[in-house]
């Protein structure tokens, strides 16, 4: 059995204290092979919440996957944003996490949907580069048919109805595609802070996309949360583990056959 522990949105400067001094103990009783984390690590990109960040993940006594979110580039720098804008990141968290997981359940590859500047308002959205995307995915192709494979990312290719945000990321569903005919099982993400799994386009793609909650104060009508992810021979399962303001608690589950994320078209 394989036991991930899907984190995202701790926004380091405003995380919920309480929740982040207990989530430590709690994770070890949950034994993780893998700890992932989708992104929004800091809240503005400093220095001192980039090593707040740093000095957490490494507390770990499991490999790490991580990659970055919209809030991991310098708010307050915009030459920074322009011309080096992951290069915190890269300083503090990148050395931190593996390029690859992979275990006799699952392969699973980061890939980051997150940018410094765009050339439209609204920085804070999801780009997808097709012919990058390509080329990762072509690495978890390569692995073992018998195992699932998955990217994480911070922003949702396609945002869920049940999300409490509602954006677009650019090149979204064109990646959603891609992933789906390259026989991509799954897409684990973050940014909407609230978790969710859905199945997409029954019979056609059947990329699960799982997406967890935020351990910051910034809730969006859902208490803080990471979830738990367990994939034996026979099922994946997801539980969301809620912070209740004095402990976590396990709360909303979701349960997949494996068979049944295999596409018979
Ligand atoms: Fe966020």
């Amino acid at each position: 059995m394989t036991s991930i522990l899907q984190f995202s949105d701790i926004h380091f400067g405003v995380e919920d204290k309480n929740a982040m001094a207990a989530v430590r103990d709690y994770a070890k009783t949950l034994s993780p092979d893998l700890a992932l984390i989708c992104g929004d690590i800091t809240q503005s990109g400093k220095i001192e919440e980039f090593k707040a960040a740093r000095d957490w993940i490494e507390q770990f006594d499991a490999p790490k996957i991580v990659t970055p979110g919209n809030h991991d580039t310098p708010m307050f720098g915009i030459l920074h944003r322009i011309f080096d804008p992951f290069g915190r990141y890269n300083k503090f968290i990148a050395p931190l996490g593996e390029t690859m997981f992979v275990d006799e359940n699952i392969a699973l590859m980061p890939y980051n949907t997150a940018r410094g500047v765009q050339a439209k308002l609204d920085w804070s959205l999801g780009v997808v580069d097709l012919s990058d995307l390509a080329a990762k995915v072509s690495h978890l192709k390569a692995k073992n048919p018998s195992v699932l494979k998955m990217i994480a990312v911070h922003h949702p290719l396609i945002y869920p109805p049940v999300s409490p945000l509602i954006k677009e990321t650019k090149r979204g569903e064109a990646a959603v595609k891609l992933l789906s005919d390259a026989n991509i099982d799954g897409v684990l993400s973050g940014h909407v802070h609230a978790p969710f799994v859905v199945e997409r386009e029954p019979g056609q793609t059947e990329l699960l996309s799982i997406g967890s909650g935020t351990l910051s104060t910034r809730q969006r009508g859902k208490p803080a949360s990471f979830n738990h992810i367990e994939i034996d021979s026979r099922d994946i399962r997801v539980t969301a583990i809620n912070w209740t303001g004095d402990k976590f608690e396990r709360a909303e589950a979701w349960t997949k056959s494996r068979v049944d994320l295999r596409r018979t078209a």
